[in-house]
């Protein structure tokens, strides 16, 4: 007798050989497609070529060809990083015999609270552990979240009132129960028309969005190809879906192509997915703010026949001419990327996330990516906000805004250049990392900033290379060109105090 899983809807049967993602799909293949879902990977849209088969035998990539802008890297001196590590050890030493004797600083000026967007309020409290403030609040420009485009502040709350007041605040249950409404298909239908594909599905976390959405695509005989700057969610999903994971340096088409060669040599994978970021962040583990060479991953993945998922989390608003993510920006078809990958919670100032692509793909997350099944729906006020905010991105406020985040990413890069600091990333990219390299200064610019009215993060070992710590900056288009300079002014300042002119690039 057939043992199934019961979660709602998506009944499996477990006497099947495998009951996980792609095995499963095997059962059902006629003439090398699926009939029930996600492709394999010798399904190929987009190549011809059957790398179980041929991938060997392929030639190789003239990379010349491309444009792979890596970003703006310089190398660390010697002498910086031997101070670096030096300085590491002794601050270590001393906040060791600091910690045995004194309540540690940082545990009494990091506990901040925050309110609204572009400019914010910070509350300074005593301790993480007690909720007791030191009665000091400072107005700061914030520089530091990822409110690309505006809109978490922007004015679309009679639209979400209405919706709160017609659905609720949260439904209480998984789409696949009683937890969808006209809201959410109708924001289903607008995500995949907005990005030009056929279909999509929303999901209440940006997070949860990588980490259920990938186990319900990759299983145990997939193996990932996957940039070593990948977002935590990203390396989590991988984790949890129990694919083999394979790791290539950031950006480096080479690399990733060598891997690919020969993974396909291997023979034993039933499908080879490429795992990327649109837009590099500063957040967490995972960082550069560099723009993945997308042409060239494309042209990489049709020769070899595999796939590509792509997550736009830091792209999608806030890049390419009409907002539509890294396709936009760097002219290809989104049709020619597999899995396009998305939150909310950035250019839309919602929450949630989603993932788009062929109808096929879609039917097979909505059943096998645990989201759809297991997780609360997204709350209707943040699915009427996205609305909002996507309809806007296609009028003349959309349009404006996103010529101001253009403009205010290039004034303030313009702006560090001169001060001679180094910045990571592409021209275009509203992330702006600035390598302070050492711990102690990450946290100097940090406070210095602060006193001076400006909110940033600085981001230090372990989620960066020892000698890599960096403040990460952020733009909006909200920022105004006087909120800008005053925050330009604020890092002159804090360059000159602290040493930061680390570049030897012209000014
Ligand atoms: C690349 C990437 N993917 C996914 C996420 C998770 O998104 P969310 O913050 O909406 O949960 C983030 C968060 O910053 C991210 O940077």
């Amino acid at each position: 007798m057939a043992t199934t899983i019961a979660g709602s809807r998506n009944v499996r049967d477990l006497s099947k050989p495998d009951e996980y993602g792609f095995k499963g799909l095997k059962e059902n293949v006629h003439n090398g497609k699926t009939t029930n879902g996600f492709m394999k990977s010798n399904d190929l849209r987009n190549g011809d070529t059957d790398f179980g088969i041929s991938g060997g035998g392929v030639p190789k990539m003239d990379w010349s060809k491309y444009d792979t802008f890596p970003g703006s890297f310089e190398k660390c001196t010697l002498l910086t990083a031997a101070l670096t590590h030096l300085g590491l050890y002794i601050l270590m030493f001393l906040g060791f015999v600091n910690q045995l004797l004194f309540t540690p600083k940082v545990a009494t000026e990091k506990n901040r609270e925050v309110c609204t967007c572009t400019l914010l309020v910070l509350r300074f409290a005593k301790s993480a552990a007690v909720r007791e403030f030191t009665g000091t609040e400072r107005r700061c420009i914030n520089l530091g979240s990822y409110n690309y485009l505006g809109f978490a502040g922007h004015s679309t709350h009679d639209e979400v009132a209405a919706a709160a007041r017609l659905y609720g605040l949260a439904l209480c249950s998984p789409r696949a129960e009683l937890g969808s409404t006209r809201l959410h298909r109708l924001l289903e239908e607008t995500t995949a028309n907005f990005l030009g594909v056929e279909a999509a599905i929303v999901v209440g976390m940006g997070f949860g969005t990588n980490t259920l959405g990938l186990p319900g695509l990759l299983g145990p005989g997939s193996l990932a190809l996957s940039d070593e700057k990948n977002h935590a969610s990203l390396i989590m999903g991988l984790r949890l879906a129990r694919a083999t994971v394979r790791v290539f340096r950031h950006n480096d088409v080479r690399h990733l192509e060598q891997l690919a060669r020969a993974a396909i040599a291997e023979r034993k994978w039933t499908k080879i997915v490429i795992v990327v970021e649109g837009v590099y962040s500063m957040e967490g583990t995972i960082m550069e703010g560099t723009i993945v060479p997308l042409g060239a991953m494309v042209a990489l993945k049709r020769r070899l026949g595999l796939q590509l998922y792509l997550d736009e989390a830091h792209s999608v608003g806030a890049l390419g001419p009409r907002g539509r993510g890294v396709c936009d920006h760097a002219g290809v078809a989104p049709a020619d990327v597999d899995v396009l990958m998305g939150t909310f919670t950035k250019s839309f100032g919602a929450a949630g996330g989603y993932i788009a692509g062929s109808a096929k793909l879609i039917n097979w997350i909505r059943q096998y990516g645990h989201a759809h099944t297991y997780a609360h729906a997204m709350s209707p006020p943040v699915a009427q906000q996205i609305l909002a905010a996507m309809r806007l991105v296609d009028e003349e406020e959309g349009r404006r805004r996103l010529r101001a985040l253009r403009e205010n990413t290039h004034y303030f890069r313009d702006q560090l250049r001169r001060m001679g600091v180094v910045t990571l990333g592409h021209p275009d990219s509203p992330v702006v990392p600035v390598l302070v390299y050492t711990f102690s200064k990450m946290a100097a610019t940090v406070e210095r900033l602060t006193e001076s009215g400006v909110a940033t993060v600085g981001v230090g070992f372990p989620a960066t290379p020892l000698n890599k710590a960096r403040i990460r900056f952020c733009l909006s288009a909200s920022h105004s060109r006087g909120q800008l300079e005053r925050c330009v002014e604020a890092m002159a300042r804090a360059v000159r105090e602290l040493g930061l002119d680390y570049s030897r690039q012209p000014r």
